[in-house]
């Protein structure tokens, strides 16, 4: 049986299909089984974030209306084979596929795969609501702005009201410069306030996107793995750059 993990947040753009499509690679990097769905249904951009748009063939609704079924829709990674995409659609159908044929499709994958990702929609409506129904685990993604961590707490405390038993927070574009100048509040403060467990914290980065992850030397590869590492149950370490470890900047960031 696979894990199946939300990833949502409330606002938009603040990376959630970013990091699906970087945690996908990394947990198939190391030989993990992972299908990703894309629930983002009308707006379709997890083929894109993974660069697979050119082969998406057939998409969920194709499988939701019985064209296919849904192994058949998968793409597979040019990279890493044990990393496949079910596919969201390029026009706004949204209402069309509804929660529970959505959760039926999820379990239809959920056979020698370890890890189900789902990629939620922005907001808390009904696209949200059919991401999670499916799922078992959320990771509630949120920016270090006070917009995004308002909407992510409300969306952990809705978070509650469903059969999710594990909701972590990964705390994403931290500018860690301005974390170690007192200028920014560190994760750990914004995990703490929102009384969730930290599963990670990535660095802002202009290279962000699968490139920045296939070489496994950037900083982003790093946190990545780290988060990895925390999912699995490896490590609780959460990622910081070397040079924000110091002494001092651990005395600066005791401030907030
Ligand atoms: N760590 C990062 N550093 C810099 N840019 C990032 C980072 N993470 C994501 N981005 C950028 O932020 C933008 C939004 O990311 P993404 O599409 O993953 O967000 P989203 O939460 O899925 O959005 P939506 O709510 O619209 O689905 C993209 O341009 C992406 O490249
Ligand atoms: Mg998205």
């Amino acid at each position: 049986m696979a894990r199946t993990i939300v990833v949502a947040s409330g606002k938009g753009g603040v990376g959630k299909t970013t990091l699906t499509a970087n945690l996908g690679r990394t947990l198939a990097a190391r030989g993990r089984k992972v299908t990703l769905i894309d629930a983002d249904i009308g707006l379709n951009n997890l083929d894109v974030a993974l660069d697979m748009e050119d082969r998406v063939v057939y998409d969920i609704l194709d499988v939701a209306e019985g064209r296919i079924s849904a192994a058949e829709a998968l793409v597979q990674d040019k990279d890493f084979p044990e990393l496949k995409l079910l596919p969201s659609v390029k026009c706004g159908v949204s209402d069309k596929i509804k929660a529970a044929r959505f959760a039926a499709i999820t379990a239809l994958l959920n056979m020698g795969v370890d890890y189900l990702i789902i990629d939620a929609p922005a907001g808390v409506e009904s696209g949200f609501h059919r991401a999670v129904c499916a799922a078992k685990e959320a990771i509630i993604v949120t920016t270090p702005h006070l917009s995004a961590v308002k909407d992510a707490d409300r969306t952990a405390r809705l978070l509650s009201t469903y059969d999710v038993r594990s909701v972590g927070l990964v705390v994403n574009r931290v500018r860690y410069d301005l974390v170690d100048r007192g200028e920014a509040v560190p994760p750990e403060k914004i995990a703490q306030l929102m009384r969730l467990r930290l599963l990670g914290a990535l660095p802002e980065s202009d290279l962000i996107g699968i490139n920045a992850l296939c070489g496994e030397r950037g900083e982003s590869a790093r946190a990545y793995a780290c988060l990895a590492d925390v999912i699995e149950g490896r490590s609780d370490r959460i990622y910081s750059p070397p040079d924000s470890r110091g002494i001092f900047s651990f005395f600066r960031r005791r401030t907030y």
